[in-house]
């Protein structure tokens, strides 16, 4: 059956010129100008224009792109004052322009870097709504993780990705990870290790264990190499849908489990299930939104969890009844910081 749309309520007249919410509102919903600054940061145009003004033909040169084409988009960029048109057809970077030359910045804004493909996702927002499954496997014709581990360098723009946001939250939350553990910490799907090697820091009596994928457990034991904590750390290439090390007093999930779908969740827990001692806790570091007043990030990753992996964040509930499905039992959730909480799971029984 065709889904009911409700009956569309016709203006009476002309729109009125003095009402200044629909210019507003095509300004928000301008999908060419979040594109145009992207494309250019991709192109790298603001590294040309670092040293001073530059003819559009001279630009097009240095990106290898079309000259007229190029001129068109530099023209967008002067009407959004990232560039300047300081001559006919010269152009220099403008007040918005200047920002662009820093690296974080441009690495969340190079759309073919890790957060640009995350963020070209949402082109398949509208699939995701309709039928409630990942956007990104039909916009780019493979799943995230089929594509990074096919594509190094995106693996390790992600990598860079994670590492950029781990430096802001790790630091809040590594002291209260470490105080939750006692021997040793197993961290699951870690990345490239920088919570692993935070909380050791805090607790020179813990022994670490990393369970990754090959490119970031490399990456993290070059980290761990580098920290001086190779005699206190083990690296586990493999995958957290196969057996885990077993017998160990706590494992670390963060920001994994709000990665995958529910049964595959489930799949991931049950794992740690298996491996959990008597007495052993599993420790989720996620999101934890209020289900009547979700956080706007919240809501924000939500989205984007849905749009990339065909995920959500979930509810203390929805935790609960994952855990229920895995053979765990939720018993606390706390809030650690940045909109992290920690979600603590026992063995049933
Ligand atoms: C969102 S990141 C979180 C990384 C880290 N825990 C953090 O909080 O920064 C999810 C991690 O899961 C890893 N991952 C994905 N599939 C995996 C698998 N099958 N087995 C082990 N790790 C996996 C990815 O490589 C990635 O590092």
């Amino acid at each position: 059956m065709e889904p009911r749309r409700p009956a569309v309520r016709r203006s009476p007249g002309p729109p009125d010129p003095d009402d200044p919410r629909p210019l507003r509102l095509r300004r928000l919903t301008d999908l060419l100008t979040p594109t145009a600054v992207r494309l250019a940061v991709s192109l790298g145009v603001p590294d040309v224009l670092a040293a001073g003004p530059r003819t559009a033909d001279a630009i097009a040169a240095c990106c290898g792109t079309d000259p007229r084409a190029t001129l068109g988009l530099l023209r967008r960029l002067v009407v959004c004052d990232v560039l300047e048109e300081v001559r006919p057809r010269v152009f220099a970077l403008g007040e918005l322009g200047e920002p662009l030359l820093d690296d974080h910045l441009r690495a969340f804004l190079d759309l073919d870097g890790a957060a640009g493909h995350l963020d070209r996702a949402w082109a398949g927002l509208g699939h995701a709504v309709r039928t409630g499954t990942a956007a990104y496997p039909q916009v780019f014709g493979r799943g995230f993780w089929d594509h990074l581990a096919a594509d190094p360098a995106l693996a390790a723009s992600f990598d860079s990705y994670m590492d950029q946001w781990a430096a802001v939250w790790v630091p809040a939350v590594a002291p209260g990870l470490a105080a939750r553990a006692a021997r040793s910490v197993v961290d699951v799907g870690g990345g490239t290790g920088g919570l692993l090697a935070a909380v050791l820091e805090q607790d020179p009596t813990l022994f670490g264990t990393l369970v990754e994928q090959e490119a970031s457990a490399e990456r993290a034991r070059e980290r761990f190499t580098g920290a001086g904590l190779d005699e206190r750390t083990s690296v586990v290439e493999g995958s957290f849908f196969d057996a885990l090390p077993p017998g160990e007093p706590l494992y670390v999930l963060a920001q994994v489990v709000h990665d995958w779908p529910d049964d595959a969740a489930v799949a991931i827990l049950r794992r740690c299930a298996e491996a959990l001692p008597a007495g052993g806790r599993v420790l989720l570091v996620e999101r934890v939104p209020d289900p009547d007043r979700p956080s706007r990030d919240d809501v924000v990753m939500d989205l984007r969890m849905l749009v990339v992996f065909g995920a959500r964040e979930r509810t203390r509930t929805e935790f609960a009844e994952l855990a229920r499905r895995a053979g765990l039992v939720l018993t606390s959730v706390e809030e650690a910081a940045h909109g992290l909480s920690f979600v603590e799971l026992r063995r049933e029984g």
